[in-house]
C-alpha cells in the first residue's frame, strides 16, 4: 500500500491496458496498418512524414544517403528550424495562439504566443549577430527554464550556429569541459536561476568556467534572479541591454538539411562526455512526426507538458522542437515539484487544463511517496495522456500514474530513446496498442529494432540481450563532435551494421520490448545519465582520496544510486566529516546529480591478478546479494570486509 493505493491488487487486475473505445476512436493513429506501411518502404515512410511535418525552401533529390554509419538524410533539401517552429504558423493565423504557458517557481507567470516568440526570436538572432555570432560558430546555452531559453536556442538555428544546452545543475568543471570540446564563441547565461526557492549562481559559476574557456568572446546575461553579479567589461552584456532594441525582422538563414543544428554532450564510459551531433532536416521530421504520433496531438484542443529540463535531450526535442513545430500549446514550469508544497505540479495541471503529460519515472516514485493528498485536492480531468522517459519503468509506479494522475482512463505511453537517437524510438502509439505495465511494448513505425546475443544473433521471443537499432533513423547521431572514431568504436563496432544503445532488453513471448538498464559502465541516476568513470575521477582528484571504484545499485523500484568504494592515501582516517568532504567535492566537479548515496571507506578494492577492479563484487556488495564468483580475485579477504563495512553503513545514506 502507498497510501490509499493498493498497488499489488492493481497490478494484478492490470496485466494489460486496451486503449478506451473513445480514445481510439478520435486517436491520429487508429490503424496499425502504418506499421506494414513504414516496414514496407522505410524510407518513403520517413519522406512522407517530412511532407507532412515540415516545410522546405528546397525539397530534397535523395531521402538517405547511407554510407554506413554514416548517414544523410533529405540530401540537397534546405530548410529553417526556426521558420518551422514559428514564422510559418504567424503566416498562417496563429500568432495569438500560446506557444506555452510558463510559470516561474516563485509564481510568476506569461503567456508566450508564436508572435512573441518570433519577434522575440529574430531579435535574439539580431544580438547574436552583433555579438559576432556567424553560420556555424557554436554558442553555449546555461540557462534555466526563462522564457528566454526557447527564443536563445531558436535564434541559433535560425542564424545557423549550432547550439549547446548546458544543463543548469552542472558545475563550471563540466560547463568550461564542454565549451572546450565545442570551442563555443558565445555564451549565454543568466545571473542565477531558481531552484526550491535558493539561487543557483549561474553567472558565478560561468565566470569561474570561463577562466579555462578561453574560446568565449562574449556573454549574454538573462537578468532572472536579480542579485549582485560581476560584469567583464568588454566581455559580458545584459540581454535587456542589447536585445529589446533589436530589429524584430530577420530572414531565416536558408541552410542545408545536413547543417549541424545542435550537439549536445551525454557521458560514456570514459571520463569525456561525448558530443553528440544533431542536424537539421532529419532531426525535425524525427522529433515532429514523433511528437505528433506518440502524443496523439490535436494541435488546437490539447495542453501539452513535458515536465523535463531543456538542459536534457528530453527538452531540446520535445519541449523545444517537436512540439513548437507541430504548433502546440505546451506548459513550461521553471522549478522545483515542491514549492511551495508538494501539490505544485497538480495545482499547475489544473489551472491551464493539461490534456497530455509527460514525465520521468523518478519523479512518479516521488509523487507515490509523497501520497495521493496532494493530487486529489485537484481536479486533472483534463487529462487525456500519459508518458514516461528516461529509465524502465517499474509496473508499480505505472500502475499508480495511470491510476492516480490519469484517473484510470489514460493510457501511458512509456518511451525508450536516448540522446543519440534524437527522437522516441520504443513505444506504443496510445489509439492502437495494448499496453503492458512496465514494457515499452514495440519500435515506432520506421523504426528496425531487435535484440540480439553476445554474437550479434537476434533472439527469439521470450529471449533477452541486448537492444539494436537495424535500420538508419532520420533524427540518429550523425557523429560524435570532432571524433568520428569515437561514433564508430561507441556504436557501431560491437554488432556487424547494427546501431548498439547500450541497453539490455528481453522480448516477451508475444514480442513486447521490456527494458532492463545500461549494460555498460554508465548510471541512470534519477534518468541522467553519468558514468562511473567520472565518479571516479572526480573521487580521486581529492588530495586524500589513492583509488575508487563507482557502481550503480539497482533497488526494489529499479531506482538507481550512487555508491562509491574509496581508499585512502597513507593515514588519512576516513571519517563522517571527510565523507561529506568528498561528496560535496564531487558536487563541485560535475554537479549535484553525481553525489554518491553512499560512500564506503575501504582498505583496498577487490582486484583480478591482474590488477583490474571487479566491479561485478562491488555491485554484489552494494546490492546487498550473495558474491558471484570470486576465484579470480587476487586479494579474497577483501571483499568479505567491504561488505562488513557496506551493512555498517547502510542506512546512514543520504536521500
Ligand atoms: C534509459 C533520455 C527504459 C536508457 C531520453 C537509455 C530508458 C538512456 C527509457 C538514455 C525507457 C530512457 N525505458 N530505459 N522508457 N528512456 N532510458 O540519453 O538506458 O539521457 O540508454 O536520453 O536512458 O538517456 P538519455
Amino acid at each position: 500500500m502507498t497510501d490509499q493505493v493498493d498497488i499489488a491488487n492493481l497490478l494484478e487486475e492490470l496485466r494489460t491496458f486496451e486503449p478506451p473505445d473513445e480514445f481510439r476512436r478520435n486517436a491520429v493513429v487508429s490503424s496499425d496498418a502504418i506499421y506494414d506501411e513504414a516496414d514496407a518502404d522505410y524510407e518513403a515512410f520517413w519522406a512522407g512524414q517530412a511532407e507532412a511535418h515540415v516545410s522546405w525552401f528546397k525539397k530534397w533529390d535523395t531521402v538517405l544517403e547511407w554510407n554506413a554509419p554514416f548517414a544523410k538524410w533529405f540530401v540537397g533539401a534546405e530548410l529553417n528550424v526556426s521558420y518551422n517552429c514559428l514564422d510559418r504558423h504567424v503566416e498562417s493565423g496563429y500568432g495569438d495562439k500560446v506557444a506555452y504557458f510558463w510559470e516561474g517557481e516563485p509564481g510568476d507567470k506569461k503567456e508566450l504566443t508564436y508572435k512573441w516568440l518570433l519577434d522575440e526570436t529574430c531579435r535574439v538572432s539580431n544580438a547574436l549577430k552583433e555579438l559576432g555570432v556567424r553560420k556555424g560558430d557554436r554558442v553555449a546555452i546555461y540557462l534555466g527554464m526563462v522564457p528566454e531559453l526557447a527564443p536563445v536556442m531558436l535564434a541559433c538555428t535560425r542564424i545557423g550556429a549550432p547550439h549547446t544546452v548546458v544543463f543548469a545543475g552542472f558545475s563550471a568543471d563540466s560547463l568550461s569541459g564542454r565549451i572546450n570540446d565545442a570551442s563555443a564563441k558565445v555564451l549565454v547565461t543568466a545571473d542565477g536561476g531558481w531552484r526550491r526557492g535558493a539561487i543557483v549562481p549561474l553567472k558565478e559559476n560561468a565566470d569561474e568556467a570561463l577562466k579555462a574557456a578561453p574560446t568565449i568572446e562574449k556573454v549574454l546575461v538573462v537578468r532572472r534572479t536579480e542579485q549582485d553579479v560581476s560584469m567583464q567589461d568588454g566581455r559580458d552584456v545584459w540581454y535587456h541591454d542589447i536585445v529589446p532594441n533589436q530589429s524584430a525582422t530577420c530572414e531565416p538563414e536558408h541552410l542545408d538539411a545536413e547543417h549541424p543544428l545542435y550537439i549536445l554532450y551525454t557521458s560514456g564510459t570514459t571520463a569525456k562526455p561525448k558530443g553528440i551531433l544533431h542536424t537539421t532536416g532529419g532531426y525535425l521530421v524525427g522529433v515532429a512526426a514523433t511528437h505528433h504520433l506518440i502524443f496523439d496531438l490535436k494541435r488546437n484542443e490539447d495542453v501539452y507538458w513535458c515536465a523535463a529540463d531543456a538542459g536534457w535531450v528530453t527538452g531540446h526535442s520535445y519541449i523545444v522542437y517537436g512540439p513548437l513545430c507541430n504548433g502546440a500549446t505546451s506548459i513550461m514550469y521553471e522549478g522545483a515539484p515542491d514549492v511551495p508544497d508538494k501539490d505544485r505540479l497538480w495545482d499547475i495541471a489544473e489551472r491551464y487544463k493539461a490534456t497530455i503529460l509527460y514525465t520521468a519515472p523518478t519523479a512518479i516514485r516521488t509523487f507515490m511517496k509523497w501520497g495521493t493528498s496532494f493530487v486529489e485536492k485537484h481536479d486533472l480531468s483534463a487529462l487525456r495522456l500519459l508518458g514516461s522517459v528516461g529509465e524502465p519503468i517499474n509496473p508499480e509506479a505505472w500502475v499508480w500514474y495511470q491510476q492516480v494522475i490519469g484517473g484510470g482512463r489514460c493510457p501511458v505511453v512509456d518511451t525508450w530513446w536516448q540522446t543519440e537517437t534524437g527522437a522516441i524510438m520504443i513505444s506504443p502509439l496510445p489509439g492502437i496498442t495494448k499496453l503492458k505495465p512496465g514494457s515499452a511494448t514495440f519500435p515506432v513505425p520506421g523504426i528496425g529494432a531487435d535484440v540480439v546475443n553476445d554474437k550479434g544473433e537476434s533472439q527469439p521471443f521470450g529471449g533477452a540481450g541486448y537492444i539494436v537499432l537495424t535500420r538508419p533513423w532520420p533524427s540518429m547521431l550523425r557523429t560524435v563532435y570532432g571524433d568520428d572514431q569515437r561514433y564508430i568504436d561507441t556504436y557501431w563496432s560491437k554488432f556487424e551494421g547494427k546501431y548498439f544503445p547500450g541497453d539490455g532488453c528481453k522480448r516477451d513471448e508475444e514480442g513486447y520490448f521490456w527494458f532492463l538498464g545500461r549494460v555498460d559502465d554508465v548510471m541512470n541516476v534519477a534518468g541522467h545519465r553519468i558514468s562511473t568513470y567520472e565518479v571516479e575521477s572526480a573521487l580521486v582528484d581529492h588530495e586524500t582520496v589513492a583509488e575508487s571504484a563507482v557502481v550503480g545499485r539497482v533497488g526494489q523500484d529499479k531506482a538507481e544510486n550512487i555508491v562509491a568504494f574509496v581508499t585512502l592515501k597513507g593515514d588519512v582516517t576516513g571519517d563522517e566529516a571527510l565523507l561529506q568532504e568528498l561528496r560535496e567535492h564531487v558536487s563541485k566537479k560535475i554537479g549535484k546529480i553525481a553525489r554518491p548515496a553512499m560512500i564506503i571507506f575501504t582498505e583496498d578494492l577487490p582486484k583480478t591478478r591482474s590488477g583490474k577492479i571487479m566491479r561485478r563484487l562491488l555491485r554484489d556488495v552494494a546490492e546487498g546479494r550473495p558474491l558471484g564468483d570470486v576465484t579470480t580475485l587476487a586479494n579474497e579477504n577483501v571483499v568479505e570486509e567491504i561488505r562488513d563495512k557496506a551493512a555498517a553503513r547502510a542506512g546512514k545514506e543520504e536521500d
